[in-house]
């Protein structure tokens, strides 16, 4: 009754989606409820499971298209990628990522994505440069975690660590706690407003937030008046470059940078934590490979050498698959004609949602997918089958810095500290802010070896 209440209501728009797999929505909400009993990206996984490569599903009178095939995404993500835009989150993420290209469309985008420091030819270079600080950082931080023996809130104690690695990474600087807090306020702030509540009446939000910007651009103000010619860091490069950036676009990309990378850092470290734990023999394996690699390199490493390590590459790679800390990408049809998938009519501003959660774990592509297994890395997978990090011409421009961060950290640690989560412990994630994190505090004791 409520589903032949609903056609008769919405009978225009139903009439041009017709035929196209999935649950049967509901007056007035169509399928929210399915949306509301279990994280999005489990519901994606069980729709794809369910329905195929496309799906129609519903919020409130709004048709949606989830799709679970590599030869879409690459559809949608390459090969016709003009046919669709970026329109969400950006209302959500609007007073955060301002002007960054994260959320741009046509050719602000396309102006803005050549200009980042880390995906320019030279990116590996600087990284080199950055190497000791960031090991520095990484080591003092687990030290401190043994000293202390138990860490109630893993989690939130890898923010902290990873958040001063950017610091050094995107400005050069030693971020005071000041601005940690002002930033975990900000993702905070971020969370509540992806959870569809767009706006944002507390005061003390925007405080946080002036204070943030404010803070970068008395930074650049400060560099500017100095020879940034030999420094690594976002900033200098922004600095030292032609880029085109206004000086505002500038501190929007350099901003950006932490929103879009401390939490996933954050979260695939403990993945691979929660793994290596469960999965004894690959860990012995990796601590093998990273031995041998301590006794090549006494005297240090460099982003070359790190190269060389190729379990460590495929067991980050199988966390980054089972765990994706980016699990729904979202694309919009662009205003016009609509797009045709799979011989079905898609009309415009349709949202399309690419679910790698689901495809990741998609028994077509992956054989045994809830196994974790590094060695199914030694093949390529299908194109288009694995993204953690998006596919395309707008794929990510921190995967080269992000893998980094995780892998020296597995180098830096692995053979130097135990850490261990309770035995019992239910490894979940959850959405937060468009990213996944752990769903309940991770508590793990730590030793040194
Ligand atoms: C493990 C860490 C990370 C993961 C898993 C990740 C994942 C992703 C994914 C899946 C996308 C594609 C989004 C889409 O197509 O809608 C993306 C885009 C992007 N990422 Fe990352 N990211 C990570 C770290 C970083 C870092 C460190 C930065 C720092 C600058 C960054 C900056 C961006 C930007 C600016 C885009 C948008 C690119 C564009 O639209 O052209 N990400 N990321």
């Amino acid at each position: 009754m409520t589903t032949w209440l609903f056609n008769v209501i919405n009978r225009k728009i139903v009439n041009q989606v017709q035929n196209i797999p999935g649950p049967k929505p509901i007056f007035p909400l169509g399928n929210i409820l399915d949306l509301l009993t279990v994280t999005a990206f489990e519901r994606m996984q069980k729709y794809g499971e369910e329905y195929g490569d496309i799906t129609l599903f519903w919020i409130l009178s709004q048709p949606n298209i989830l799709v679970n095939s590599p030869e879409l995404f690459e559809e949608i993500l390459s090969t016709n990628r003009d046919a669709y835009y970026k329109n969400s989150p950006t209302n959500q993420t609007k007073p955060v990522l301002r002007s960054d290209m994260f959320i741009a469309n046509g050719d602000d985008w396309a102006r803005k994505r050549p200009t980042h420091p880390f995906i320019k030819p030279d990116a590996n270079l600087r990284f080199n440069q950055l190497l000791p600080a960031i090991r520095e950082l990484i080591n003092q931080n687990y030290q401190q975690f043994s000293a202390q023996g138990t860490i109630e809130d893993f989690y939130d104690r890898l923010w902290d660590l990873y958040f001063y690695v950017f610091g050094k990474a995107v400005l050069d600087s030693e971020m005071s706690p000041e601005l940690l807090q002002d930033f975990k306020r900000i993702m905070n702030e971020l969370s509540r407003r992806m959870q569809g509540l767009n706006f944002s009446p507390d005061p003390r939000f925007w405080r946080k937030l002036e204070h943030w910007f404010n803070s970068f651009e008395s930074l650049i103000k400060q560099r500017q008046q100095e020879d940034n010619s030999n420094r690594a860091d976002n900033l200098s490069y922004g600095l030292t470059n032609k880029t085109g950036l206004t000086i505002d676009e500038l501190q929007d990309q350099l901003s950006a940078g932490f929103v879009a990378g401390v939490n996933p850092v954050a979260t695939t470290i403990i993945s691979a934590t929660y793994l290596l734990q469960q999965h004894p023999e690959v860990k012995q394996k990796l601590a093998y490979e990273i031995g041998d690699f301590w006794q090549q390199n006494p005297d240090g490493y460099d982003t070359t050498s790190i190269e060389q390590l190729n379990y460590l590459d495929r067991v980050v790679n199988e966390t980054l698959r089972l765990y994706s800390t980016v699990p729904l990408l979202l694309r919009q049809v662009c205003p016009g004609a609509g797009v045709n998938l799979k011989g079905h009519h898609i009309p415009e501003e349709t949202p399309i949602w690419i679910s790698s959660w689901a495809l990741q774990r998609n028994g077509k592509y992956w054989p045994n997918p809830d196994t974790f297994n590094p060695d199914r890395f030694v093949a390529q997978p299908v194109p288009f089958s694995f993204l953690p990090f998006g596919a395309g011409p707008r794929s990510c421009v921190g995967e080269s810095f992000a893998r980094l961060c995780i892998k020296v950290t597995l180098i830096e640690i692995l053979t130097k500290y135990e850490v261990k989560m309770d035995s019992d412990y239910q490894y979940q994630l959850q959405t937060d802010a468009g990213f996944s994190k752990p769903k309940n505090k991770v508590k793990v004791t730590v030793k040194s070896i």
